[in-house]
């Protein structure tokens, strides 16, 4: 595949430093150097920078929202024009907050090409929050509600913008809810695969459900991965750690099982924080989770018969 790498070095919408060095740890980790030796084409565009968005509020419960707003309109477009050249967006983030904007860019993407568009998110919160529901004014628990047209608490990107449908969002790993964020969930059809559900079905048998779905309605895939998504025994890197979380192999097989289905268009890599991490290791993983999308095996299966 051709792949182009996008730096966003956001940590505004974290309510803590550090997440914008992200990017630059997932290079040292060798994020580039390892899709090129698994026989990718890879682009990088080096990481965006922006300038506050003076003409959004400075808003009270949500915090940094000009920067996060000036994130959110540069990686909208620059995720769109990136898949409409045909190559594979991969974001380095920075915090979950930039999911706002490369969803919504694969968002009008998919639109163009009259295709519904999925999304997987692997983490342990829901980021259905709004301003109106968020405890902490984080923007970073806000992203899901946003690109599904839940959170419009100013005018970031322009009003007529496609939404994801909540119905088409798929959320796995997930262990740590706000109250009111959980009812939003409910109302809105949000695909809820808690860590309850990975313990008594297996995450084999969850991909597998996911992936007939998006296949039978032949859509875009989108994953954003967040780094919390995994235990925090493995992945120590991340400023909002739960415990309790995916295991090593439970990740590998998300990912093994994605690649296999040739259904993933664009992937977000959020939450690292190199500041609070053990010697590289939570961007080591990210990258070898990386690698796992991207073709690397232990041995090579028979696949499945369609
Ligand atoms: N639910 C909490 C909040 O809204 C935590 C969100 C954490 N999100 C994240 N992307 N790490 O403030
Ligand atoms: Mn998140
Ligand atoms: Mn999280
Ligand atoms: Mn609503």
């Amino acid at each position: 595949r051709s792949v182009t790498l996008i730096g966003a070095p956001l940590e505004e919408g974290s309510g803590r430093r550090g997440a914008a060095m992200g990017p630059a740890a997932l290079r040292i980790a060798g994020v580039d150097q390892t899709l090129i030796e698994l026989g990718h084409d890879v682009a990088d565009i080096g990481d965006l920078r922006i300038v506050p968005a003076m003409d959004l509020p400075n808003h009270p419960k949500a915090h940094n929202l000009r920067i996060v707003g000036a994130f959110t309109r540069a990686l909208e477009s620059s995720v769109h024009d990136v898949a409409a050249s045909g190559r594979f967006p991969l974001i380095l983030g920075g915090d979950h907050s930039l999911s706002m904007g490369s969803v919504s860019g694969m968002a009008r993407y998919a639109a163009g090409k009259g295709r519904p568009l999925f999304v997987l998110w692997l983490d342990a919160h829901a980021d259905f929050n709004s301003p109106a529901t968020s405890p902490s004014g984080n923007i970073h628990g806000m992203p899901v509600a946003f690109f599904c047209g839940e959170a419009e608490f100013a005018e970031i990107l322009p009003k007529d913008r496609p939404f994801v449908d909540p119905k088409n969002v798929f959320q796995v790993g997930i262990r740590s809810v706000d109250a009111r964020e959980r009812e939003e969930i409910h109302e809105h059809g949000v695909n809820v695969f808690d860590m309850r559900a990975i313990d008594e079905q297996g995450i084999g048998a969850i991909m597998r459900e996911i992936l007939d779905v998006v296949i039978k309605a032949n859509g875009l895939l989108h994953v954003s991965l967040d780094l919390d998504f995994l235990d925090p025994e493995i992945a120590p890197g991340v400023g909002t750690t739960v415990p309790g979380g995916a295991t090593f192999r439970e990740a590998h097989l998300v990912m093994e099982m994605l690649s296999d289905s040739g259904l993933v268009s664009s992937l977000d890599l959020v939450e690292l924080n190199p500041f609070l991490d053990d010697r590289g290791k939570s961007a080591r993983i990210l990258v070898e989770l990386t690698a796992s999308l991207f073709g690397r095996r232990i041995f090579d299966r028979p696949t499945r018969a369609a």
